[in-house]
């Protein structure tokens, strides 16, 4: 068995692993292996991007979600929830006061299928008209290839689409029989024929995970080699029916960063929300091992609890777009600096 320090240097060198390395990997507990892991992800994030922090303004733009993933807070099924959406009017106050804070890039997230395309593009629309410097990200969950079509030539630049796990079994476990796992991974490759920067992503910790699990999301990961990869530990919501299940762990998530890192340098990889919610100074120690984006909350105050993925879900302090003083702060402390350019992606195709 080829030694796990070896196994890194073959990592940062080729850009490939099989997935039985990635499993190793994964599972390697040596703490002189995780530290050259961090001090090697950090080198290289430091190299592709500078002690830069790209900032997006995340605007949630509904919870109105017809899906009912098993994990998540805002379900279909989850009559604790109280429904909102945005109307356009909303979200374009969200992108000025937004614009005036210094955001150049506006990410409107939402429950999945609240929006016809039509209202979608009315929505892209504007904000292009108002904002042409801005990059305009859409998180919105799945549609038909017209559609994306359609959202790409009103002007949006880049959408996240988490393929949530890349193994098919799993896949199944954590979702209701109506949701495909072949209609997602087909819509991530329109996406990206289409010519948006893609996003995709997982959970670390989820119900029924297994280490292969996450090797698998790797060499996903690597294959279909994304410009974006959003991955948040995986944490409870108790109305959920996965809410008694325990969270993932802070640690595991920091090394898919550090592992992702190395894989293909030019990632843009957030230290998640999630992450940042599980553990005290998380995105900072998201950053350290090699994430490089941050993404604060812009959407209205008064409907921010109301996007309760799970449970205990950040939404003020540094998490939010208005205290990016704060922000500044934390970054500056551990040697970053946030900036507000566009940051696009130094992943080419
Ligand atoms: N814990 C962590 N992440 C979650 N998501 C949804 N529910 C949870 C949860 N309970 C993530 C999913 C989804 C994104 C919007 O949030 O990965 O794609």
């Amino acid at each position: 068995m080829t030694s796990s320090m070896a196994l890194l240097d073959q990592l940062a060198c080729s850009h490939t692993l099989s997935l039985q390395e990635y499993a190793q990997l994964v599972q390697e507990d040596d703490p002189e292996f995780l530290d050259a892991l961090q001090r090697r992800a950090e080198a290289v994030r430091n190299k592709m991007y500078g002690n830069q922090v790209f900032i997006r303004g995340l605007v949630e733009v509904g919870n109105a979600c017809r899906r009912n993933c098993l994990y998540c807070g805002i379900r279909r099924e989850n009559r604790a929830v109280e429904r909102y959406v945005l109307s356009l009017g909303d979200v374009m106050a969200c992108c000025r006061e937004g614009y005036d804070l210094g955001f150049r890039t506006f990410v409107l997230q939402g429950g999945e299928g609240m929006f016809s395309s039509r209202q979608v593009v009315e929505m892209v629309q504007s904000i292009r008209r108002h904002y042409p410097d801005c990059a305009i990200t859409l998180s919105l969950g799945e549609y038909d290839r017209e559609d994306f079509c359609r959202m790409r030539e009103a002007g949006a630049d880049r959408y996240l689409l988490r393929h949530e796990t890349a193994n098919e079994a799993l896949y199944r476990r954590l979702h209701p029989a109506a949701m495909s796992f072949r209609h997602r991974m087909d819509n991530l490759r329109w996406l990206r024929e289409l010519g948006f920067q893609v996003g995709c992503g997982f959970m670390v910790g989820a119900p029924f995970q297994q280490p292969e699990h996450l090797a698998e999301d790797l060499k996903f990961v690597e294959i279909f080699r994304p410009h974006m990869c959003g991955v948040g530990p995986f944490l409870p919501q108790k109305d959920t029916p996965l809410g008694t299940h325990p969270p993932g762990s802070a640690a595991m998530t920091c090394r898919m960063y550090a592992l992702m890192r190395l894989m293909i340098p030019g990632l843009l990889i957030p230290a998640t929300t999630a992450l940042g919610s599980l553990v005290p100074g998380g995105r900072e120690t998201g950053i350290r091992w090699g994430a490089n984006v941050v993404m604060p909350n812009l959407s209205p105050l008064h409907q921010r609890k109301k996007y309760a993925l799970y449970d205990h879900k950040l939404a003020t302090g540094t998490e939010s777009a208005q205290n990016l003083q704060d922000l500044r702060a934390s970054m500056a402390a551990i040697g970053y600096e946030v900036t507000v350019a566009r940051g696009d992606s130094l992943v080419e195709g």
